[in-house]
């Protein structure tokens, strides 16, 4: 694992910025798996912004979200998938069809998490994966418990992650489960950059940084995986 610290978390967005479009330009048909939350909004902004002044491409690039909430469909607000319209897919030329997130208004969520993990495989396995990390350790929404081996499924939501998810459902409605890809989809993708950024994440970047491991801290699991990048930018607020 290794690990970057930025001052700002204008200066994270940037590397990661960077990193995304770098492996863009190395494989335009990569297979990248991508993140919601605060941390990753201002890599998307500069992403969006190199794809207006300087033409990159992401026309055959195909995309997986990590996860979405449950009961909660595509034109709430608060949805993941409103989220990436905002931040990503309105403003880049990929094709809708390889823009993938698992549909939480599914009639069988279950079925939608089989159709998921199918899909990922159809394509070969993600390839960069960027994660954000929860104050608990949660990488998509696989909460602490979440067993290494685990696959795309249908979860509940810790409270201290409902309520660090609040400010999205202003009505008080905060959903109370997720769809999340597992964590053995996530360390079986070949590369991770992981973005932690703002505050409240201290403890668990100590965690990490410390080598603590168990499915009760599910970060841990990226020890694992021989090709983990960590950039924090703690304190900073996330633009
Ligand atoms: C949500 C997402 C996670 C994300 C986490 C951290 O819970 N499901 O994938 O990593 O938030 O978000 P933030 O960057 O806002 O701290």
């Amino acid at each position: 694992m290794k690990w970057v610290s930025f001052a700002s978390s204008d200066d994270l967005s940037a590397r990661a910025a960077h990193l995304l479009l770098e492996a863009v330009r190395n494989d335009p048909r990569i297979v990248l798996g991508l993140p919601t939350g605060r941390s990753p909004i201002g890599m998307y902004a500069r992403v969006v912004e190199n794809h207006t002044r300087a033409s990159s491409s992401f026309r055959e690039v195909r995309t997986f979200n990590l996860d979405e909430y449950a009961g909660v469909s595509r034109d709430h607000p608060g949805s993941y998938f409103a989220y990436m319209k905002h931040h990503l897919f309105d403003h880049v030329d990929l094709e809708p069809a390889n823009a993938q997130i698992p549909n939480g208004a599914a009639g069988d969520l279950a079925a939608e998490c089989r159709r998921y993990d199918a899909a990922i495989a159809a394509a070969g396995g993600l390839g960069l994966t960027f994660l954000g990390l929860g104050r608990n350790g949660h990488i998509g929404f696989n909460e602490p418990g979440a067993p290494v081996d685990s696959r795309t499924r249908v979860v509940e939501l810790t409270s201290s992650t409902r309520r660090a998810n609040a400010e999205c459902f202003p009505d008080g409605n905060v959903p109370t489960h997720a769809i999340t890809i597992g964590i053995r989809t996530i360390l079986e993708s070949r590369a991770i950059v992981l973005l932690v950024s703002g505050r409240g994440k201290e403890e668990a970047v100590a965690n990490l940084r410390e080598g603590v491991v168990g499915e009760s801290f599910p970060a841990s699991a990226l020890l694992r995986h021989t090709d983990v990048l960590v950039l924090t930018a703690l304190g900073g607020v996330p633009s």
